[in-house]
């Protein structure tokens, strides 16, 4: 059976150009060693996320069962299941940065925002993340904003960020 007739009863089927994305990342990397994370991560950067429709394509792909695919992307913070908002901001939740005051970022950003981790602002403007530790400890506390990272954060730079992102105080 082609990739193409996987079976994608279990979730809303996807536009024709995202299963064509979910098809051609798993036709260019299902030979690779492990390839289970390598394809998962090709649909997130195409896709900005993972939906659940690409599940059985993927499942499909590697011969794996759909249990194996979600569960992977599960485990994995960094996967998400949701297109996230228009802006994402990752916080760094591990030590150096706990220990340098990102709880205090955190309670800050759950304030303004109204929103937890894995979750999204109202209007779609802003998804907040967790991450765990970006390599950037020495500069914590760090978040990466819109794909950069940023170090030595403080509130009022959180707060400038977000309004240029249009969010209101
Ligand atoms: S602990 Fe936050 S960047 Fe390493």
């Amino acid at each position: 059976m082609s990739l193409a007739a996987a079976d994608t009863e279990a979730a809303a089927p996807l536009p024709a150009a995202d299963q064509a994305q979910v098809l051609a990342a798993v036709e260019r990397l299902r030979d690779l060693p492990g390839a289970l994370l390598p394809i998962l991560h090709a649909i997130q950067d195409a896709l900005g996320h993972v939906p659940a429709a690409a599940v059985p394509i993927v499942a499909q792909g590697l011969n794996l069962s759909r249990a194996d695919v979600h569960g992977v992307i599960s485990f994995y913070h960094h996967f998400r299941s949701a297109p996230p908002g228009r802006h994402v901001l990752q916080l760094c939740r591990a030590e150096a940065c706990q220990a340098m005051g990102a709880r205090a970022l955190e309670r800050r950003l759950r304030e303004r925002l109204r929103i937890g981790f894995h979750e999204t602002t109202a209007d779609g403007t802003v998804t907040l993340e967790p991450v765990y530790c970006l390599g950037n400890c020495a500069c914590a506390p760090s978040a990466v904003l819109d794909g950069e990272v940023r170090g030595r954060l403080v509130a009022d730079a959180l707060d400038q960020w977000l309004d240029g992102c249009g969010v209101a105080r």
